[in-house]
C-alpha cells in the first residue's frame, strides 16, 4: 500500500532510514572498539530492540522495569536499569531477572543499595550495579569526589556486585551553539575519566565507565574513557537533534502523517494530528531553538506554530501550494515521547507500507 493510502493520522517509521541511523552508530562503536548499549526507553519496542541486536548491541539500558523484562525476554544477556527503585515491588522484580541475566542496576545512594541487598539475599540473586556520576547536570549522581569513597561503601553488600561508573550528559539538550556541546562532550569525558582514574588509585580494578547521548555520541565516541555508549533517539532522530546539529532531516525515520482538514484564514490550515500525536515538547532543559511543534517535510513555508489535542495549526509564511485533502508528514520536535504515544509505528520503505511495529512495553500501567 503506498503510504498516502493510509487512514490519518499515522506515526511512520521509514524503515531504511531507522536502520541506517542504528548500522552508523554501531559502526562507529565498532570501529572505536566501543560496546553500544542502546537506551531502550526511545522506542519501548521489543522489534526495534532486535534490531538493534542483529546489528551488534551488546546490551541494552532501559528506564523501566517492563524494558528490562523486554530486553532479556528478547535475548538480552547484558541489561543495565539507568534509575535507582526504593519500591519494594520493583525490587522484588529486578532481582527476580537478575537470576535470567545480567542485571545491572545504576545507584547514587547507600540507602537503595540497603533495599537491594535485602531483597537479593531472600531470593539468592546477585546484581551489578553501576554507581552514577553527577557530570554538573544535577539530575541523579554522585559528586565526582565523592565517588570513590561510595565505592568503597558499597563493598558492604555481599549479594552487590561492582560493574562500574556511568553519566549522562542530559545538559546537551539546552545547549544552542557548538561550543556549548563541544563543551559539555569534553565534561563528559573528562570528568569520567578522573573518576576512574580515583576509583583506579584506590585499587578498583576491570570496571567499564559508560555514558552516552545522541547529540553527544560523535563527539565522544571515539574518546579512551568510555567504553559503553548509550544512545537512544539515534534510531529515530528529530527537529530537536537537527536543532542541535546531531542530525539533519534525511536521518529522522519517524514522522506523523496527517490531512489537511480546514483552512480558517489565508495564511493558516489545520491538521488531523495534534498534541496526541506530537507531543508538545518544545526541547528539553530549556533549549530555545526549536520553532514550533514539529518540521513539515517538504513545506519549509509552513509551522507548526499550535496543537490542541486531535488538532494541528499551521501557519503559511508566504505562498504555499497545500490545500485541504493534501497529506503531510510532520517529523516531531522529540520522536521519544511521538512513538510513546501510538501502539503501533507504520513501518515504511520507499513510501510503501511494509509492516507494523509494535510499541509493546509502553503502558505504565499492568493490568493485575
Ligand atoms: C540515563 C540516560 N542515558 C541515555 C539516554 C539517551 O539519550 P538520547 O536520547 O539523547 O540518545 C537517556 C535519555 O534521556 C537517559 O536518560
Amino acid at each position: 500500500m503506498f503510504l498516502y493510502d493510509l487512514e490519518t493520522p499515522a506515526i511512520l517509521l521509514d524503515l531504511d532510514i531507522a536502520e541506517n541511523n542504528l548500522r552508523r552508530y554501531q559502526q562507529s562503536c565498532t570501529q572505536n572498539n566501543k560496546a553500544l548499549w542502546p537506551m531502550v526507553k526511545t522506542h519501548k519496542s521489543t522489534a526495534l530492540l532486535k534490531k538493534q541486536m542483529d546489528m551488534g548491541a551488546e546490551g541494552f539500558l532501559c528506564g523501566t522495569i517492563d524494558e528490562c523484562e523486554m530486553a532479556v525476554k528478547a535475548g538480552a544477556k547484558k541489561v543495565m536499569y539507568a534509575y535507582p527503585t526504593a519500591n519494594e515491588k520493583n525490587i522484588q522484580r529486578i532481582v527476580a531477572l537478575a537470576k535470567k541475566a545480567d542485571i545491572i542496576i545504576r545507584l547514587d545512594h547507600i540507602a537503595v543499595a540497603g533495599l537491594l541487598q535485602k531483597e537479593a539475599e531472600k531470593q539468592q540473586a546477585f546484581l551489578y550495579y553501576s554507581i552514577i556520576v553527577d557530570m554538573n547536570f544535577h539530575r541523579f549522581g554522585i559528586a565526582p569526589e565523592k565517588v570513590t569513597d561510595f565505592a568503597k561503601e558499597m563493598k558492604a553488600f555481599a549479594n552487590l556486585k561492582f560493574f562500574g561508573i556511568s553519566t549522562h550528559p542530559g545538559q546537551i539538550y539546552g545547549c544552542t551553539t557548538q561550543q556549548e556541546r563541544e563543551a559539555v562532550s569534553r565534561l563528559e569525558c573528562e570528568t569520567m575519566a578522573n573518576v576512574a582514574s580515583d576509583l583506579k588509585n584506590a585499587g578498583f580494578s576491570d570496571f567499564y565507565v559508560t555514558s552516552g547521548s545522541t547529540p553527544t555520541f560523535a563527539l565522544t565516541v571515539a574518546h579512551p574513557s568510555i567504553q559503553i555508549y548509550h544512545p537512544g533517539n539515534y534510531i529515530y532522530h528529530d527537529a530537536i537533534q537537527i536543532a542541535l546539529g546531531s542530525a539533519k532531516e534525511e536521518d529522522c525515520s519517524l514522522s506523523v502523517l496527517t490531512t489537511i482538514i480546514s483552512h480558517p484564514s489565508e495564511d493558516t490550515f489545520l491538521c488531523d494530528a495534534g498534541a496526541k500525536c506530537l507531543g508538545l515538547d518544545q526541547g528539553a532543559h530549556g533549549n530555545t531553538a526549536i520553532n514550533g511543534y514539529g518540521i513539515v517535510k517538504g513545506h519549509p513555508e509552513v509551522t507548526v506554530f499550535g496543537l490542541s489535542e486531535e488538532v494541528g495549526k499551521l501557519k503559511v509564511h508566504g505562498s504555499t501550494t497545500l490545500s485541504i485533502g493534501d497529506k503531510i508528514e510532520i517529523i516531531p520536535n522529540h520522536a521519544c515521547s511521538a512513538s510513546n504515544l501510538t501502539n503501533w509505528l507504520v513501518g515504511v520503505r520507499n513510501q510503501s507500507v511494509i509492516e507494523q511495529i509494535a510499541v509493546d512495553v509502553r503502558g505504565n500501567s499492568k493490568k493485575k
